[in-house]
């Protein structure tokens, strides 16, 4: 499984949801990973480095890769059981690369103008992706979300919004929570910081519903009726 944690507008919690991933499937369903930080930032570089000086916290393998990293990620592929990839940033050969090998993609996103605006773009390069890779799942993963009873139906019209552009969405959500900034600083996780926690059950939900990913059929071009919906937001 070669899974990408992508999309172009940053601080939606691309890295953060990478890392995690990488945590939970390492500690809970011991399996091997290899962590690629494709992202320019280098946030996920940033905190393995963390991570590797503290002995109490597993190791997990990590790179960087830019540029064509298709044949170094079927590399990694034969070698672990998962290569989990943070390519953060604009549209770029990376991510493109990337995402011609990718068996997964997982877009987070916060339920905001800002971040849905960019879900066309988004669309239209997984749509172009699969002309080459057709076996690729993708889903979008709502982030930070407020957890207030009253901006419930945010996040739902949020989601709606982007199954209006043919995406999958994640059931699943991750709602903002302060142990997940305060986790990485240490280079460490949510997980390992109150693995009975919330947002402990929040990764392992997510990773749970994209192993369960299928195939989308072919008639991924959208009904676009998606002007609307972002006026309604
Ligand atoms: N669910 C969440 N709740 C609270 N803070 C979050 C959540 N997800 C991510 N963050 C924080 O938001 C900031 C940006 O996340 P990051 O993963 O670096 O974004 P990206 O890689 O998409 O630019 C980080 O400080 C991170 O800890
Ligand atoms: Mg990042």
């Amino acid at each position: 499984m070669i899974l990408l944690v992508g999309g172009e507008k940053g601080g939606s919690g691309k890295s953060c949801l990478a890392q995690n991933i990488a945590v939970h499937l390492t500690k809970e369903r011991d399996a091997s990973v290899m962590l690629v930080d494709c992202d320019p930032q280098k946030t996920t570089s940033d905190w393995i480095q963390s991570r590797h000086n503290n002995a109490d916290l597993d190791y997990i393998s990590c790179v960087q890769l830019f540029g064509k990293v298709r044949y170094e990620l079927q590399g990694f592929e034969r070698n672990y059981d998962y290569v989990v990839i943070d390519c953060g940033g604009r549209d770029s050969t990376t991510l493109r690369s990337a995402l011609s090998v990718a068996t997964h993609v997982l877009v987070p996103m916060r339920p905001k103008r800002r971040d849905l605006k960019t879900v066309e773009h988004i669309e239209d390069l997984i749509s172009t992706c699969k002309m080459i890779n057709p076996n690729m799942r993708e889903a979008v993963v709502m982030t930070q979300c407020p957890s207030l009873p009253n901006q419930a139906g945010r996040i739902l019209e949020s989601k709606e919004i982007c199954r209006s552009y043919g995406l999958s969405v994640l059931d699943s959500v991750t709602f903002s929570r302060n142990i997940y900034d305060d986790s990485e600083e240490m280079g460490s996780s949510v997980i390992e910081q109150d693995p009975k926690g919330k947002a402990a059950e929040e990764i392992r939900s997510i990773v749970s519903e994209v192993m369960q990913l299928q195939v989308e059929s072919e008639d991924h071009g959208p009904g676009r009726s998606q002007e609307n919906h972002l006026k309604a937001v």
